[in-house]
């Protein structure tokens, strides 16, 4: 008497493995027959308590089963690892003919540009670059630069001073504030260096003044200064005549004005003929035809004392110009708080 339906098994197994549809399922398959009560182990079990002539014959059957069924497992199990990997390799292609997206470079702001090259045309004369601090004190910013304590031009620099609990070690240095030029530069040069020299000090400066389109509580200014036994005003007219023909890569004609700065004697005003109009008169040079580009001077005696030189034994020459005003007039700006908007329709144009 056959004990157990072989053909009938089979057949659930086959199918019950060919509708398997992950390799989960066909693990669960694989215990349902081959686990510990599962049904071919249980049927092996049963032998044991056969004998003779019916144990061989059933084991032969089973034993066809056995393999009969492990191998549609095996042959399962390859066919779905093969389908998975297919799916993992789709999922992962590339399709390198699509149009990719293009990173964003960035570039240098307007300023950096036209410091850069100020900066060269300078150091093609020969010029040294120095820096200072952008915290200065009262010594370094006002009275070393002639401008005595309580002297009405130190209302023509707006200053922002630092809080009084932060005060410099020094007494004569006074309180300390945010520069509002680069022309301490000058000082911390002169006492440290013994002329002849050249030098431009590039660098942000800081006033406490309202803002139009002309002005910022925070720009930027390059200072200059010339120092040795000789040097007169033709020479600084030689050097800024220069100056702005290469920057502007045209002749440029300039006016020296008569003005005052408390740490140049004389002082003057370089102005140049309009580079927008001609000298025809338009908004940016409010008619006048010129343009107010630099202040400038012979070196203060009383400068020179304060920074330890013999004024009868060293001469030179000093100017500040607007780095923002700079680059308006070579770039057509016509507002100056565009430099530092951050607006990406302004910056994205240099
Ligand atoms: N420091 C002056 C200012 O900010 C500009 C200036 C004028 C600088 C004359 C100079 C100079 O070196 O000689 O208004």
């Amino acid at each position: 008497m056959m004990k157990f339906d072989f053909e009938k098994i089979k057949k659930e197994g086959k199918e019950k493995i060919k509708k398997a549809k992950n390799l989960e399922q066909l693990k669960e398959i694989f215990d349902f027959y081959f686990g510990k009560e599962g049904k071919i182990s249980l049927i092996f079990k049963s032998l044991k308590e056969m004998g003779g002539k019916e144990k061989k014959k059933i084991g032969q059957i089973a034993n066809e089963l056995k393999n009969f069924l492990k191998r549609e497992i095996e042959k399962k199990e390859n066919e779905l690892k093969e389908k998975l990997k297919k799916e993992i390799e789709e999922r992962e292609w590339l399709d390198i003919s699509l149009p990719g997206k293009k990173p964003e470079l960035g570039h240098l702001h307007p300023l950096t540009l036209i410091t850069r090259k100020i900066v060269s045309i300078f150091q093609s004369m020969g010029f040294s670059v120095v820096e200072g601090p952008e915290i200065e004190n009262e010594w370094y910013n006002f009275d070393a630069l002639n401008i005595p304590k309580e002297h009405p031009a130190r209302d023509l620099w707006d200053t922002l001073y630092l809080k009084n609990n932060f005060k410099s070690e020094n007494k004569k240095n006074g309180k300390f504030l945010l520069r509002t030029h680069t022309s301490p530069v000058q000082i911390r040069y002169l006492e440290k260096h013994q002329p002849p020299f050249k030098i431009i000090a590039p660098g942000r400066v800081f006033r406490h003044e309202a803002t139009d389109s002309k002005h910022e509580i925070n720009f930027h200014q390059i200072e200059g200064l010339m120092v040795a036994e000789k040097v007169s005003v033709p020479h600084f007219k030689a050097i800024i005549s220069h100056f702005l023909n290469e920057f502007f890569q045209k002749k440029v004609k300039m006016r020296l004005r008569p003005s005052f700065f408390p740490f140049t004697e004389p002082s003057f005003e370089i102005d140049i003929l309009c580079v927008i109009c001609q000298g025809k008169g338009c908004s940016t040079c409010l008619g006048s035809g010129y343009l107010e580009i630099m202040g400038a001077g012979m070196v203060h005696p009383n400068v020179f004392k304060n920074s330890g030189l013999n004024p009868k034994f060293w001469k030179g020459f000093a100017f500040g110009l607007g780095l923002e005003r700079m680059a308006m007039l070579k770039y057509k700006i016509d507002d100056i708080r565009l430099f530092f908007s951050g607006d990406l329709r302004f910056l994205k144009q240099f």
